[in-house]
């Protein structure tokens, strides 16, 4: 086995560096640098300039290995760690029920993987998994998920579920933990005492290394 066989790469889109969506990833990645063989990188998005895929179509003519998008900016050396990568965890705070719009807009800019010239389908049989992190249990979580899952689905990646950790879209967690009368508490990173979402970050990411380890070892051609 060489000594890298799986490469990670974890995207978050949290304007906090070091808050629940952050933390949420790196607990993730983690457990997963534990596995022998596995490397794991983790990007923050929030403030960088990742402007709109302006539907320009250029990627279709014009894209090479090195030039993914007409659009110079910092999605750029992004995409290429997308590219590369063996899996990709997107990780994303609920924002009125849905992802974050600075990762709606880098997964925008992945068209260039779709249609692209140099790059078409270049994400196809990767594996991903999405995290989200909302206030509250039942506010939007697995339609944030789901916002994530549909783009894995869109590059015909592997997407997984975690049926035992009840994790079906993905690992969803709570940052506004409370008290027993309801009042919140002070803690703003909450989710480090969401117990069942850490355990089923890390039930989940061992199985996507697991996973994309089998594809990557596959030999016959996948559909
Ligand atoms: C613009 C905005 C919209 C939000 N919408 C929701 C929501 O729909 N549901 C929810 O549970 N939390 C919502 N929240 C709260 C965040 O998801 C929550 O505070 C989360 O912990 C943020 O993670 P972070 O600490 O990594 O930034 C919203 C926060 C913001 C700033």
């Amino acid at each position: 086995m060489s000594e890298t066989d799986c490469s990670i790469l974890g995207i978050h889109s949290s304007p906090f560096k070091n808050g629940n969506t952050a933390y949420l990833l790196q607990h993730s990645l983690e457990e997963a640098t534990k596995m022998k063989g596995v490397s794991a990188e983790s990007v923050a998005i929030a403030g960088l300039s990742i402007a709109d895929c302006r539907h320009c179509n250029w990627c279709m003519r014009g894209q090479t290995s090195d030039t993914l998008c007409s659009i110079e900016d910092d999605a750029s050396p992004i995409l290429k760690k997308i590219r590369d990568c063996d899996l990709l965890v997107l990780a994303s705070p609920v924002y009125f029920s849905r992802l974050s719009g600075t990762m709606a807009c880098l997964i925008d800019r992945t068209r260039c993987f779709t249609f692209g010239k140099e790059g078409h389908l270049a994400l196809k049989d990767k594996v991903g998994i999405a995290l989200a992190v909302g206030w509250c249990r039942n506010t939007g979580m697995e339609t944030t998920l789901a916002s994530l899952y549909g783009a894995f689905l869109v590059h015909e990646m592997w997407t997984l579920s975690c049926h035992p950790a009840g994790a079906l879209y993905g690992v969803g967690a709570v940052a506004g933990q409370r008290n027993e009368d309801l009042s919140y508490k002070e803690n703003k990173l909450g989710v480090k005492e969401d117990r069942e979402a850490l355990r089923n970050a890390r039930l989940l990411i061992r199985k996507a290394v697991q996973t994309a380890r089998v594809i990557k070892s596959s030999s016959a051609p996948l559909p």
